[in-house]
């Protein structure tokens, strides 16, 4: 794909061993969520992070946009650091889908939703509302423009809560699971945009559960256990490391362990995709197999 490659160069956003605690009551030791954490994301990159339920995702998701703030360390973006700035100054820079979609759905109708971002950074009407259309018609939700959002069912409330999201137009984009409830289409919609926007220099950080997702648009991938980056690397080489995701209490897919039985047949232990295994593995059966009476003939 034509993303740019990573300009090491300045991050969009970088965290600088970075520490947090929910609970820290005077003269107590802290019990840490996230411990020591350091990562920076590139532009046009789109960082996946995977970890167990409660290892800390969504917790390093609203430090990464000033929800909440290190309890050591720093986040830095666009090279400035986020204690110095309120949320409010910061969600232009980076945009926030939270887990839950119906933490940020609020208003009467779906336009006027989407509208509440771009409309909050002071942009002209006729501004506001070439965005909203662009953010609806890029998730094909149009038709649900004049609708209230919290009547909807929840793929759609998670989808009117992306394009609030998408209107703003921050350069950071920090995506909490963000494909949960929607179907096949809707999702590759989302995918869509995203790859325009890293075209374009924009960096993601997508928090999934889903392997075959982010091994189909992710460029690194974080590996997050007990509040620590336990590895770090490309899709391929962390999603396909059994012992590796074993060490973060995670399994690999079917596809994975599949690859790694045949593996003595031939089969790469490392394919990341359905059509990958198909591929390789109709190779080594053409190799292989018996030839059938009738090709004898
Ligand atoms: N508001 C809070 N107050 C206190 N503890 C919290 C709070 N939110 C989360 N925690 C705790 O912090 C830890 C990490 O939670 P977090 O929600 O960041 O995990 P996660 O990786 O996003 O999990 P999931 O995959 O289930 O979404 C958990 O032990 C959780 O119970
Ligand atoms: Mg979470």
């Amino acid at each position: 794909m034509s993303v740019p490659s990573p300009r090491r160069t300045e991050p969009k956003l970088r965290l600088e061993t970075v520490s947090y605690t929910y609970d820290h009551p005077a003269g107590a030791v802290p019990d840490f969520t996230l411990r020591e954490i350091s990562l920076a994301l590139y532009p046009g990159e789109l960082v996946a992070v995977i970890g167990q339920n409660g290892s800390g995702k969504t917790t390093l998701a609203r430090l990464c946009n000033g929800l909440l703030r290190p309890t050591n360390g720093r986040v830095l973006i666009g090279g400035e650091e986020t204690q110095t700035r309120s949320v409010a100054e910061l969600a232009p820079r980076v945009g926030y889908v939270f887990q839950n979609p119906d933490h940020q759905l609020f208003a009467p109708t779906v336009a006027e939703d989407v509208a509440f971002g771009p409309r909050n950074l002071g942009l002209p009407a006729a501004e506001v509302e070439r965005r909203v259309q662009a953010a609806l018609t890029d998730l094909a939700i149009t038709s649900l423009a004049d609708q209230h959002p919290l009547l909807l069912g929840y793929g759609g409330r998670r989808l009117v809560a992306l394009a609030g999201v998408l209107a703003l137009g921050s350069p950071v984009l920090i995506l909490d699971e963000p494909t949960s409830g929607l179907d096949q289409a809707s999702g590759d919609r989302l995918f869509q945009v995203l790859h325009r926007r890293r075209e374009r220099g924009d960096a993601a950080v997508l928090i999934s559960h889903d392997f075959a997702l982010v091994a189909a648009h992710a460029s690194r991938v974080i590996v997050i256990a007990g509040g620590r980056l336990v590895a770090e690397g490309e899709p391929r080489r962390v999603l396909t490391d059994p012992a590796l995701l074993a060490r973060a209490g995670l399994a690999p897919t079917g596809l994975t362990r599949l690859a790694h039985l045949l593996e003595p047949l031939g089969v790469p232990a490392d394919v990341l995709s359905v059509e990958e295994f198909a591929e390789a593995y109709e190779r080594v059966y053409r190799r292989t197999r018996p030839t059938s009476a009738w090709e004898q003939a």
